[in-house]
């Protein structure tokens, strides 16, 4: 991200940046175990239905929202709609980034221990050592974990302090396409497996009965948490476009990227399940047990399987860098010569509340609760909680309180005529589904 008053050069750099930040560990290591604890075929449905139906809408919401206010979101609400209280949307927003950061920060972790076992060949791939032997060993000491997340908040830290994210836009010009590749090699990779078609068939096929009131929250929660959206995210962004920014192209291909991205995580990792025989309920644990087999069984596995985790790194920091970014531009309220100390207290903070999540794999597993560990609950405040609870309330300000020529001028140009439907939806429909999704999980 930028200061203030810079601005996107082109739609281009708009779409790069904000996908960067989009898709991230949602999409690969989220999507397929949740998936696979939630009904394989029918998660996936649902979240395509919530994905398209509920998602896109209010993506092109956020980003219309940050066109329209042009600022940093703990004001961007005052500024709109002159009522002060309203800035609690943006604050909620902050908070959800905030602690998103911190649980976020462990997967960054095990991908950064993983890189250093693979390239120093402390574990190999032969006989799986990394999948599954390792696996549980790994996460639950409390030392390699602490570091790997430190060393996770720290690189993430001290790029948003060069403020060199403009470097890493151009990396992921080059960087985005190959994961893309790497995705497609593993699912073919995963297909060809013996034993995989069970596996194919169990993410690709819906089996309605087994749909439950929680898969749909976690449905909605993981489109959502994917779209960056109700965390102001989006709309930090596009407060950075130009007038020119395409609202509705820009919309379409992040949800179109996210939605791509997501099945081939899930075609990647459903067939390898059934061909290696593990159960797709393994938890957050699922991407990290199963890739490494599905490496071993390829030529120059070891060799690949690190590119693949670099890229996967790559994949995780760019969204980490805008969940710190949106916490700098908050708190600095867009001064930059505060930027340092500010990134350097929000990540100390973020590092200590990262310490409770990380524990819950190994000395805190014990302590259940609400939705599970303490790594759990903090993905369900995050997901389920505060991100619908922040995209209502922007629904509601958008659809109840600004002007409709005002939201029409900045939609931008509507060959399709999309406005008048996407207005009505905000307006009506949609608040109605996130309450009734939301009011339904606590009866
Ligand atoms: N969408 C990101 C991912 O899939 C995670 C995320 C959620 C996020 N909210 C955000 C990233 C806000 C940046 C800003 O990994």
């Amino acid at each position: 991200m930028m200061s203030k008053q810079s601005q996107w050069k082109s739609s281009t750099g708009f779409i790069l940046a904000s996908a960067g930040s989009a898709i991230g560990l949602g999409a690969m290591w989220k999507f397929p175990y949740m998936a696979g604890m939630y009904g394989g075929g029918a998660f996936l449905l649902m979240f395509l239905i919530f994905t398209i139906v509920v998602g896109l809408p209010l993506l092109m919401m956020e980003f219309t929202v940050g066109k329209l206010g042009k600022t940093y979101t703990t004001v961007i609400y005052e500024k709109l709609t002159k009522k002060k209280w309203l800035n609690v949307i943006g604050w909620n927003g902050n908070l959800a980034v905030f602690i998103l950061f911190g649980f976020y920060s462990v997967i960054g972790g095990w991908i950064i221990i993983y890189i250093f076992n693979v390239a120093l060949q402390i574990l190999t791939l032969n006989g799986n050592q990394l999948g599954s032997i390792q696996f549980e060993s790994i996460i639950s000491n409390p030392f390699l974990t602490i570091t790997g997340q430190g060393i996770f908040i720290l690189l993430t830290m001290l790029i948003v302090m060069m403020g060199v994210e403009k470097g890493l836009e151009k990396a992921s010009k080059f960087m985005m396409p190959l994961l893309f590749i790497f995705l497609i090699v593993i699912v073919i990779k995963s297909l060809t497996l013996e034993g995989s078609f069970e596996g194919l068939k169990y993410i690709l096929q819906p089996r309605l009965e087994e749909v439950s009131m929680e898969g749909v929250l976690f449905a909605l929660g993981q489109s959502f948490f994917t779209l960056s959206l109700g965390t102001t995210g989006m709309i930090t962004y596009a407060s950075y476009a130009s007038k020119e920014m395409t609202i509705k192209t820009s919309a379409i291909s992040i949800v179109a990227m996210n939605i791509l991205v997501s099945i081939l995580a899930g075609l990647a990792i459903f067939p390898a399940i059934s061909a290696f025989g593990y159960s797709p309920t393994e938890g957050p644990g699922l991407l990290f047990k199963v890739l490494p087999k599905v490496f071993d069984q390829m030529a120059f596995g070891q060799g690949f399987y690190l590119i693949f985790l670099i890229l996967f790194l790559f994949a995780a920091l760019t969204s980490s860098i805008s969940l710190l970014e949106l916490n700098v531009s908050n708190f600095t309220k867009n001064d930059n010569s505060k930027r340092k100390p500010v990134a350097f207290y929000v990540s100390i903070l973020v590092f200590v509340i990262s310490i409770p999540a990380t524990l819950s794999f190994g000395s805190l597993g014990h302590i259940q609760f609400a939705a599970g560990t303490i790594f759990d609950n903090m993905d369900f405040l995050v997901s389920n909680i505060l991100m619908p609870m922040g995209a209502l309330g922007t629904t509601l300000v958008v659809g109840q309180l600004l002007d409709k020529n005002d939201l029409k001028a900045h939609f931008g140009k509507d060959k399709l005529r999309l406005f008048i439907p996407w207005y009505y939806l905000i307006k009506f429909i949609l608040p109605i589904v996130i309450i009734l999704i939301f009011v339904v999980q606590f009866i």
